[in-house]
């Protein structure tokens, strides 16, 4: 398995992302456009402005990565990996185009790269292409290993961005079972829309404004329903806290005589913002306790968070607070067994001890939080993990995919 790099390039929504990757998982050159300061007097992605921000910004970020990577142009690179698609369609040409030209151009072989399959990869970033010997297993705290640790298949993972909201089984490149997805809002969407009542982000900004609020806030100060409580299914619904957490929003407003501009005290905002998280977040863990005992029943035993909102320290610390709760619970099942074959066999009179193995753990998996939002990183790791299986694809004919299963 020679080493080879690949250059990636996303343009799906309103981030334009060039890097230069190596297949082992060596970043060598990264850059990232933010159209953020566009789109913020908007409140929210205005299509032909972002494809006119990408179009103008492509060449330099291409050209700024291969810097980086000390190259001289893409002649030196193994291949080329874009996005293209789901997303927007003007915007995904934007860098399929130029993928596309560049792939030609310099011979290079070119693959069509799925931005959620993307997200979910990165949570195997770095991870040699034989499972069997995985790198040192890394820590993540440890300073001699700065490769967090990976997922191999199958994983469980739970996708959740700006647009997307599902749990998938991932069982191998270009291999996954969609368990679940979201019925209205993507949790993204739900934080950005939350941050927007509380006046302390717009757009993409807002997650993370309301994670850095939620700290200082009490989570049990405002009581908000949590979404789909006794049903057992695998999906999400955000519509529903979101307008729970406006009412009371304005209920507030009216309890503290607050003007519709008048803002809140900056612990009542932080207690607001808190409350919100908390059954965001519970929400999040109902629905995987539910997916973890049906994947485990298949052998998988690794959840991987992906997409934007996973780069959440919060939800991190809940969902591996969760792991533990879940390995537990099901030993404690697995004793529970035992016991009982035990008693049964000896009542048929005599019985063999099997010795069973360990049960595995559940191990949480959750990418570094500047790789868990779009970049181009994450596109050339998914082309890597393509190529080095042998796929790769041709330039001639092929298009974008605005929707794409
Ligand atoms: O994956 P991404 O960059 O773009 C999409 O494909 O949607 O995700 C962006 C989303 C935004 O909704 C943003 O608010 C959310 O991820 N996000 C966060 C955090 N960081 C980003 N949400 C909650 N907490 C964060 N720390
Ligand atoms: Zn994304």
């Amino acid at each position: 398995d020679p080493v080879f790099t690949v250059l990636g390039i996303e343009t799906s929504c309103d981030d334009t992302g060039v890097a230069v990757v190596r297949s082992d998982g060596v970043i060598l050159g990264e850059a990232l456009a933010s159209q953020y300061k566009i789109h913020e007097q908007w409140g929210g992605v205005v299509p032909g402005l972002a494809r006119d921000a990408h179009a103008s910004v492509i060449d330099s970020m291409v050209e700024e990565a291969l810097k980086k990577a000390g190259m001289a142009s893409v002649a030196e690179v193994g291949a080329v990996g874009v996005t293209v698609g789901p997303g927007l369609e003007i915007c995904l040409r934007v860098g399929t185009e130029t993928a596309k030209a560049l792939a030609t151009t310099f011979h290079k072989p070119f693959v069509a790269v799925h931005h959620l399959e993307a997200h979910c990869l990165m949570a195997r970033f770095g991870q040699p292409l034989d499972s069997r010997e995985p790198k040192e297993e890394a820590t993540g705290t440890s300073a001699s290993s700065p490769i967090p640790p990976q997922a191999r298949f199958p994983f469980l993972a739970l996708l959740v961005s700006g647009g997307h909201c599902m749990l998938l089984e991932c069982w191998g490149v270009g291999r996954y079972r969609t368990l679940g997805g979201t019925l209205d809002d993507a949790l993204g969407e739900a934080y950005d829309k939350a941050a927007r009542l509380l006046k302390i982000g717009t757009g993409a900004a807002g997650g993370p404004a309301m994670e850095r609020l939620a700290r200082e806030g009490d989570p049990t100060a405002v009581v908000l329903p949590v979404p789909m409580r006794g049903k057992k299914n695998l999906n999400f619904s955000y519509a529903g806290l979101k307008n729970a957490f406006r009412m009371a929003v304005t209920r507030l407003k009216e309890a503290l005589n607050l003007g519709e501009e008048e803002d809140f005290d900056p612990k009542t905002k932080a207690d607001l913002a808190a409350s919100f998280q908390h059954v965001a977040i519970q929400h999040l863990e109902e629905r995987l306790t539910l997916a973890m005992k049906e994947s485990e029943s298949r052998g998988v035993h690794t959840l991987a968070v992906v997409g934007g909102v996973a780069s959440n320290q919060a939800i991190r610390a809940r969902l591996q607070v969760l792991c533990e709760k879940r390995s537990l619970a099901r030993r404690l099942e697995k004793e529970q067994e035992r016991i009982w074959d035990e008693a049964s066999s000896e009542n048929k009179g005599g019985g063999t001890m099997e010795v069973e193995a360990p049960l595995p753990h559940w191990e949480l998996v959750v990418p570094p939080p500047r790789l868990c939002t779009d970049n181009g990183v994450m596109v050339a790791w998914a082309a890597i993990e393509k190529l080095r299986l042998g796929y790769s694809d041709v330039v001639e004919g092929r298009d974008v995919h605005a929707r794409w299963p």
